[in-house]
């Protein structure tokens, strides 16, 4: 007779690469079922990028490729656990940029290869989307805001592979409208929390934003006008070619307090289909850099308390790109029956929910989730 079914430890490898950050971690599962990120590098890439103004993905691809097996190594060495001991290799397969995407798999299956140990191709976007699940116990389903300088949508997360989108921007994500609104106003990038300490220091109802899309049903958010408005209205105020510290201030607390306005209803609706499926344990959980944005993370946990819904943001270094979160998908995925061979592939583009309608854009950045 075969006894209780006792999870075993699992630890798994998991590497990044898919737009500037290259990353390698391990995250360990004990007996007792509790997980933890044991140890979780990244080499960010923003000084060589910098000067572009945007990530280039020639550079961002050369330099993954010369940094991801000392990554790895670092990973390991961090962890204290040689290369043999691991269970799996789990491995960013898409969305992102190409030439890094590449990267990332090539290494991926050369150390598959080499040890015989399974290999386990992630989406980028179901890392973050199971982040709070590696950080906060939530238990399936839950609903994810994913909000970043690439992305935003509302998904309910059902289980490893099953994400059920309910809405999202059809321009630009907030984290664009951030950094273009800091340009405007000659603030340094990334723009997120420059405009967030202006905003601070601001009076959010001298200028008259528009909240877009609140007239219109459903979850769908649009950010590109929002922009325009803020180009508007600073010309307006502008003398020459300066512009008072003032003024810069109540834009960019009139421009959050829009931002927020728009997230917050829209969290709402989200909410409000999410929980006509009865979760067991309700929850909201908001990822991505964006959910940096103290205003904006104060409204999402009204919002969640209003409607009965535990809410969880995960910790900034989880939020932003890692690869920490691609080895807990990799090993949620490798205890689904998971396993992928050498024609493992590197997707340029992957939706997480293939059913819903194509989104009309997801942010006009890039490949950056
Ligand atoms: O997730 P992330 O690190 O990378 C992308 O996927 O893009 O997010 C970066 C974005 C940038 O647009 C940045 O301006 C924004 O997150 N961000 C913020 C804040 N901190 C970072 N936006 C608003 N408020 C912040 N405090
Ligand atoms: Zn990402």
């Amino acid at each position: 007779m075969e006894g209780p079914l006792v999870p075993r430890p699992i630890t798994m490898l998991g590497l990044e690469s898919s737009c500037d950050d290259t990353a390698a971690a391990v995250v360990r599962r004990d007996q007792a079922g509790a997980v933890s990120v044991v140890s979780n590098v990244v080499f960010g890439q923003t000084e060589l990028h910098r000067a572009f103004g945007g990530v280039v993905p020639e550079i961002a691809a050369r330099a993954h490729a010369e940094k991801i097996d000392i990554c790895v190594e670092q990973a390991l060495g961090d962890a204290g656990i040689p290369l043999l001991n691991v269970d799996a290799i789990a491995v960013t397969a898409g969305p992102g940029l190409i030439g890094g995407v590449m990267s990332g798999v090539m290494c991926a299956k050369g150390l598959s290869a080499a040890t015989g140990k399974p290999l386990i191709g992630v989406n980028h976007l179901a890392g973050h989307a199971l982040t709070p699940r590696l950080t906060d116990g939530l238990v399936y389903p839950y609903l994810m805001l994913l909000v970043s300088g690439g992305h935003c949508q509302f998904l309910i997360v059902r289980g490893p592979t099953d994400f059920t989108r309910i809405g999202g921007t059809i321009d630009d994500a907030p984290g664009e409208a951030f950094d273009k609104t800091a340009r405007l106003l000659g603030l340094p990038q990334p723009g997120g929390p420059a405009v967030q300490d202006e905003a601070a220091l601001g009076d959010a109802k001298r200028f008259k934003f528009p909240r877009p899309m609140l007239d219109r049903e459903g979850c769908d958010m649009s950010f590109s006008g929002l922009k325009t408005a803020v180009l508007r209205a600073r010309n307006e105020v502008m003398i020459g070619d300066t512009i008072a510290r003032s003024d810069v201030r109540d834009l960019c607390a009139g421009f959050q307090a829009a931002v927020v306005d728009v997230l917050a209803e829209k969290t709402r609706r989200a909410a409000a289909l999410y929980l006509a499926e009865t979760p067991s344990q309700p929850a909201l959980a908001v990822a991505g850099g964006v959910a940096a944005n103290t205003a904006i993370r104060a409204t999402l946990e009204t919002v969640s308390e209003e409607c009965g819904m535990r809410f969880t943001a995960p910790p900034l270094a989880l939020c932003t790109d890692n690869a920490a979160m691609i080895a807990y998908a990799g090993l949620e995925l490798f205890e689904a029956g998971q396993r992928d061979g050498l024609d493992l592939s590197a997707r340029p583009r992957w939706p997480l929910d293939n059913a819903s309608a194509p989104m009309l854009g997801s942010g006009k950045k890039g490949a950056k989730a």
